[in-house]
């Protein structure tokens, strides 16, 4: 059966990016002019996605208004004449992918977020989609495409893995590999949510996008919390990975974490560079700036 639907956790408090984040969703701070969200669903929907629910929580009611219609603002746009903008707002409402919203009570970690949308999934393997990392989708095949591709062949639990710094695997859910079964498709030993840099089992750190059997639902039922005292999605795909397969693809495209200050400024600087309107004064910007520095 074909991978259609993804879930989009968001709901976590986004304390790295306070003072920001105190009223508005750490999903809704913009790439220049476009939401992280917004990227994300994009990438859902090249990726053949046709059904989103999106985890939301308290002071997330701006993520339902941008994919809402905003008649007053269009019929402004269309009486001013400006009509490029007009079709780009109009454009978010009219995606073509269906969003839905569900909301969890308490920020009690990604694996409670998660099982907040079983009925959604109703019995479907699915993707989960952070808005954390981002797939400037350079690449022709979407980072979520490539995961669905896979899944077409092995009809098996497939999550994004990317090589990182060593010293910041501590930040990342890591993977021990265990032989790979395609150049880009590895067996997986043991998931490790955060694991200290003298204890990770490798150097492949998990990035926000997952393909899951919905047998996970099964599992986070009955899961105890973890690390931090929350529920953690990567627990129970290690669970997970001692009755079925789990592999690892191991993303070799341009995925930034824009969870984090630096790359956050790092991605809007990467996607200015791309951008039509600012591409040029940017570039020459940097130029001007990188002689004084
Ligand atoms: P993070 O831990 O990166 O997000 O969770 P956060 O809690 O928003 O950020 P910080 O660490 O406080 O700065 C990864 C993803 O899981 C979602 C978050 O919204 C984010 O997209 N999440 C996390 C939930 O939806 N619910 C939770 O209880 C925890």
């Amino acid at each position: 059966m074909k991978v259609r639907k993804a879930i989009i956790p968001a709901a976590g408090l986004g304390t790295r990016f306070l003072p920001a984040t105190k009223a508005l969703p750490k999903e809704m701070l913009p790439i220049v002019d476009k939401p992280v969200i917004q990227f994300i669903v994009e990438e859902a929907k090249a990726s053949g996605i046709e059904d989103i629910l999106i985890v939301t929580g308290k002071n997330k009611r701006a993520i339902e208004n941008h994919f809402d219609s905003n008649p007053e603002l269009e019929q402004d746009l269309e009486k001013t004449g400006k009509s490029g903008l007009l079709k780009l707002t109009q454009e978010i409402t009219d995606l073509g992918v269906n969003v839905y919203y569900t909301r969890q009570p308490y920020p009690a970690g990604l694996g409670d977020a998660v099982y907040r949308a079983r009925s959604f999934v109703a019995g479907e393997s699915f993707v989960i989609m952070l808005g954390d990392d981002f797939d400037l989708m350079k690449d022709k095949v979407p980072l979520t495409k490539q995961l669905i591709n896979d899944y077409d062949k092995t009809h098996a639990s497939t999550i994004a893995v990317m090589k990182v710094p060593h010293k910041e695997v501590s930040k990342y859910g890591v993977i021990a590999p265990d032989g790979n079964i395609a150049p880009d498709l590895y067996n997986v030993k043991k998931f490790v949510e955060k694991p200290a840099v003298d204890k990770a089992p490798s150097d492949l750190a998990i990035i926000g996008r997952y393909l899951l059997t919905p047998e996970i639902f099964d599992i986070l039922e009955h899961q105890k919390p973890g690390r931090g005292g929350e529920f953690q999605l990567t627990d129970a795909i290690d669970t997970m990975n001692k009755t079925q397969r789990v592999f690892a693809h191991v993303f070799k495209g341009e995925c930034f974490d824009v969870g984090n200050k630096e790359g956050y400024l790092e991605t809007s600087i990467q996607y200015g560079l791309i951008h039509p309107e600012t591409r040029d004064a940017l570039r020459k910007y940097i130029k001007e700036l990188g002689k004084k520095l």
